[in-house]
Formats: structure tokens, C-alpha cells, sequence
């Protein structure tokens, strides 16, 4: 049997591929922009933004901790100090601190919403971006939470 395919003329091909070809892309871009929203590393961006503080696990001994006017609660702690289970919407809203700081003023912790959208943007992407950061972030200190 012959192939269906050896009977179309190259042009042909080329006319039912080309669409075909473009919506492929299209369906891989948006695939891959919205997995790269959801594959932060929560432990690097962890140590890159939070251990100089918070120390290397959480433990509240970062480098920078002398210069600062409170005494750090310990992150892996967490889950201990609200009952048992995981402060999620608590830690987003420390962590993002567009709003948490504007109700109860500067303490020393940067306010990561404004400092990840400087680097990533403010249109409807680029918040997307940011809040997937902040949640990998939570979702890291949730894995190194220690429950006894
Ligand atoms: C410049 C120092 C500094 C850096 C960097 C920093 N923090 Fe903080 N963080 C603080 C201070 C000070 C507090 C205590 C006051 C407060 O709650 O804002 C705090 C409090 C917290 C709390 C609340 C703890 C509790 O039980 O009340 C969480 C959660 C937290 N930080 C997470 C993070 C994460 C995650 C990062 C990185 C994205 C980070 N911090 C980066 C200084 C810092």
C-alpha cells in the first residue's frame, strides 16, 4: 500500500504542516512558561535571599543577624509554634510583605514581593513569576520543618 503521503505534492505538505507546526510551538511555549512559574528551587532561592539572615537552616544565625534589633525565631520551628501544622498563608504574606509591612511597619525583613518584582516586572506574568518564587520558597520551609 502506498503511503497517502507520497501522493501530495510537496507544497501541499508544507500547507498542512506549517500550521500544524506553529500551534505545536505555541502549545510548547505556554507549556514551558508556566512550568518555569512552577520550578522555582525553594532551597536556593532560600539561601540566596534568606540564610544571611535566617542562617544556612533556618536556625536564626545568619551573618547579618548581629545587625539586626530582634532575635530570630528559628524556621524550622514553625509548624511547632502554630499548633502543629504548616502557617502557610502566615509565611507567604511574611515572605511577600507587601501587605504584612504595610499594616505593621518595617522590621528588618526586606519586603520580597517588591524586591523579587523589581527584578521580574510588575505585568500579570511577571507577578504570576513572583508569587511562584515566594511559594517555592514556603514550600521549602515547610519540607525542613521539624516535628517531634
Ligand atoms: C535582612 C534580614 C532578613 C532577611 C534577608 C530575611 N529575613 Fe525573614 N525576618 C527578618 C526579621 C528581622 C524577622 C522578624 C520580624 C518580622 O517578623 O518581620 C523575620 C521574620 C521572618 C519570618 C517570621 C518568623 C516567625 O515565626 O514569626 C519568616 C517566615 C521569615 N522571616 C522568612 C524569610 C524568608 C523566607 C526570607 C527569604 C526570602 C527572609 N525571611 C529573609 C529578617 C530577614
Amino acid at each position: 500500500m502506498t503511503p497517502a503521503i507520497d501522493k501530495m505534492s510537496e507544497p501541499k505538505i508544507r500547507s498542512i504542516m506549517t500550521p500544524f507546526l506553529a500551534a505545536v510551538a505555541l502549545i510548547f511555549s505556554a507549556i514551558s512558561t508556566n512550568a518555569a512559574a512552577q520550578s522555582y528551587d525553594g532551597a536556593e532561592l532560600y539561601a540566596l535571599n534568606c540564610s544571611n539572615c535566617h542562617g544556612i537552616y533556618g536556625e536564626g544565625d545568619g551573618i547579618l543577624t548581629p545587625d539586626l534589633s530582634v532575635v530570630l525565631l528559628d524556621l524550622r520551628y514553625l509548624n511547632d509554634r502554630n499548633g502543629g501544622t504548616f502557617p502557610k498563608t502566615f509565611v507567604i504574606n511574611i515572605i511577600d510583605g507587601r501587605e504584612v509591612r504595610a499594616a505593621h511597619g518595617p522590621t528588618g525583613m526586606p519586603v520580597w514581593g517588591a524586591e523579587f518584582s523589581r527584578s521580574e516586572g510588575f505585568s500579570d506574568d511577571a507577578q504570576e513569576r513572583v508569587s511562584a518564587k515566594i511559594m517555592a520558597i514556603s514550600d521549602f520551609l515547610e519540607r525542613i520543618q521539624i516535628t517531634d
